[in-house]
């Protein structure tokens, strides 16, 4: 008799808390997932309100970053042309889609997109979310369909469960794959670049920066260079750590005024070739152009520039130097943190043990 009853308490036990799992839409619950940046460097990053990072739907977003499912024939997955040791990008001149089609654009370099307002190189998309769906749907690019996709991702073995942990809902819907994908994009953050004393000594009291820096134009030190190019290149390339929020007039091949988003010069030693069309194979050509071609182009009566884009870089360095300079905009943590790494590439990859280390 005891023992029916102690059975009976059990089974009711249990459907309670079945019940309370499944018909309480807020059962489910997350773990914030606490974004770490620079933030003497950095300003604070924008994070819409509906969309808040938490551990679950980070690493659900890193899986589907990662996961060829998202293309029409399941080869190509957003890594494919992202990759991390390319600082994100996929060391090509034009990216290629899932079916082979070649597109007409240089594949950009992922970081710090938490801080940008404008997405893709003419700025069109203006939320991470907003623009997840334009690659998968591209017939050129990656090709699928969004039917087809949800249908794939629902009847998966494992990306419901996922989703109900981070979401609160086993049903895949467009928004919710959006959410965790912006979420993991928006995790990719530069560690800070540390620039060496000998770089960065003040100038002396009774000297502004400026005619510091024109006092040591010959100067050929990195010192000098730095300083040629904070007030050069800076105009547009802000900081270091993290690119314009803005879109500039900016054509670097003809006047004919075409918007471009000003490019993070982060590990751009990794990012080759260079341009939003890829015409640039190595950094000497860049500068090569910008000494040589600009002059003429209206780019430089842009307001934020502190004097014409002519003669600027190039010509007085020799080019081991500019090469050792630009090695301070490397950030080896973009490049190998096992965070943003592929998840699939690891032997042991199991979706149950999925964690991240910092948490
Ligand atoms: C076929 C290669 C390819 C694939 C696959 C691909 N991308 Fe891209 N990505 C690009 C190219 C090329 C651009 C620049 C596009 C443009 O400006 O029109 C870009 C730009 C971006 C940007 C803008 C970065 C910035 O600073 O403005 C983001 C974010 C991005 N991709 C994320 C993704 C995500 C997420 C996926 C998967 C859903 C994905 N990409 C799949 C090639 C690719
Ligand atoms: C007026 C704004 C402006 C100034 C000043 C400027 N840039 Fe740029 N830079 C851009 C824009 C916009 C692009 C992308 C252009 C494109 O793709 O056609 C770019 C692209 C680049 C790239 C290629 C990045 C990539 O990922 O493909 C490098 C490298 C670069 N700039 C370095 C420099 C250096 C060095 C200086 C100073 C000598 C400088 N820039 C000055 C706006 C500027």
């Amino acid at each position: 008799m005891k023992k029916k009853v102690v059975g009976a308490a059990i089974v009711v036990f249990w459907l309670f808390f079945v019940a309370l799992t499944k018909f309480n839409p807020n059962s489910y619950t997350t773990r914030p997932y606490i974004l770490e940046y620079d933030s003497t460097a950095m300003e604070k990053p924008f994070i819409p309100a509906d969309n808040p990072l938490t551990i679950e739907g980070v690493e659900l977003g890193r899986l589907l970053f990662y996961d060829s499912i998202l293309s029409v024939n399941n080869t190509q997955s957003c890594g494919s042309c992202h990759k991390q040791s390319l600082g994100f990008t996929d060391g090509r001149k034009l990216s290629i889609g899932a079916r082979g089609d070649t597109l007409e654009r240089n594949a950009m370099a992922l970081v710090n997109l938490a801080w940008n307002k404008y997405y893709f190189w003419d700025g069109r998309q203006k939320s991470l979310e907003s623009l997840v769906f334009e690659p998968i749907l591209e017939p050129k690019e990656m090709g699928e369909t969004e039917d087809r996709l949800l249908k794939k991702l629902n009847t998966h073995p494992y990306y419901p469960t996922l989703f109900s942990k981070a979401f609160g809902s086993p049903k895949i819907t467009r928004t919710n794959v959006e959410k965790a994908i912006a979420q993991f994009l928006r995790t990719i953050v530069s560690s800070g670049i540390h620039l060496p004393p000998e770089v960065l000594n003040n100038p002396p009291e009774n000297m502004s920066e400026t005619d510091y820096y024109y006092k040591n134009v010959k100067d050929t030190t990195l010192r000098g260079l730095y300083f040629r190019f904070a007030n050069m290149c800076g105009a547009c390339h802000i900081s270091e750590v993290y690119n314009d929020h803005e879109i500039l007039a900016t054509n670097l091949i003809d006047s004919n005024a075409t918007l471009f988003k000003v490019p993070s010069l982060l590990n751009i030693s990794n990012t080759a070739p260079y341009m939003h069309d890829g015409r640039f194979k190595t950094l000497p050509e860049v500068f090569e152009h910008y000494d040589d071609h600009i002059a003429d182009l209206h780019l430089f009566q842009n307001s934020r520039l502190k004097q014409p884009l002519n003669n600027m870089f190039v010509k007085d360095y020799d080019k081991s130097h500019i090469e050792e300079f630009f090695k301070f905009f490397k950030d080896d943590n973009i490049l190998r943190n096992p965070e943003w790494s592929n998840p699939f590439s690891n032997k042991n990859f199991s979706w149950q043990t999925l964690v991240l280390k910092k948490h």
